[in-house]
């Protein structure tokens, strides 16, 4: 269990890259930097608090623990971005801290939006997906509704710590479900995602063990197709030229 990823937001405690000691001086800055105006406008943590009761299966004390959670990432990508603007307003961007800053800030922003994506198509109430523009995809590119979530389930199954989408990609428009490494590697550039599920171990462990199989049946169970849906149709409609 890979929590020690986490101890930092758990505890509240700043990112700890941000807090570094002094980067050493890789090259002089330059003297005409570009200092920019005005503060970063942070990101604000979202309140689920609306799914606590609503998600059949899985326990509020989980919820609430996967909620805290999302506020971390959130606040690491605010403090990553900041530090990454005083960086920058001290003329400091060729340090070693602004590369290692610049490499990191993907995998918090992911995993603060994928969790967003996540909450939100959660709170179905035992919904089905109804005919219409998502269900006629999934027959057209897959078969069936069942062959894709057998592929979808297949994919979460899959060993390892990460998110599965299911991606709408942007040359053909084909719905491809994708195993997400982390937050942030696997992603299909310029994809819509369309239905989001968290297979870190800290979605499930501390209720299901190590049952992942059960999880995954819980999450389809909640799923909130309605939101799902609209995500497939307001996805921007222009494909890349092949
Ligand atoms: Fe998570």
């Amino acid at each position: 269990m890979k929590m020690y990823y986490y101890l930092p937001c758990l505890l509240g405690l700043s990112l700890s890259l941000a807090g570094a000691a002094a980067e050493p001086a890789v090259q002089e800055a330059p003297k005409n930097v570009n200092v920019r105006k005005g503060a970063v406008e942070p990101y604000i943590a979202k309140n689920y608090d609306h799914l606590l009761g609503k998600v059949q299966g899985l326990d509020d004390s989980l919820l609430k623990m996967h909620f805290k959670l999302y506020q971390g990432y959130v606040n690491n990508t605010n403090a990553i971005l900041q530090r990454l603007q005083e960086i920058t307003d001290n003329g400091q961007n060729k340090s070693a801290e602004f590369g290692a800053l610049k490499r990191h800030l993907g995998w918090e922003f992911d995993g603060m939006l994928l969790h967003e994506l996540y909450f939100e198509n959660l709170g179905g109430k035992g919904q089905s997906l109804a005919k219409g523009p998502l269900a006629d995809k999934i027959d057209n590119d897959f078969g069936s509704y069942d062959q894709w979530k057998a592929d979808f389930i297949a994919t979460g199954s899959m060993r390892g710590i990460g998110w599965v989408v299911a991606y709408i990609e942007p040359k053909s428009g084909r719905l491809l479900n994708e195993w997400i490494n982390e937050h942030d590697l696997g992603h299909l550039a310029g994809g819509t995602p369309i239905l989001v599920m968290d297979v870190f171990e800290h979605a499930y462990i501390t209720q299901f063990a190590l049952d992942k199989a059960k999880y995954i049946d819980v999450f389809f169970a909640n799923i909130n197709w309605d939101a799902t849906s609209s995500r497939y149709q307001n996805q921007p409609t222009q494909l890349i030229p092949r």
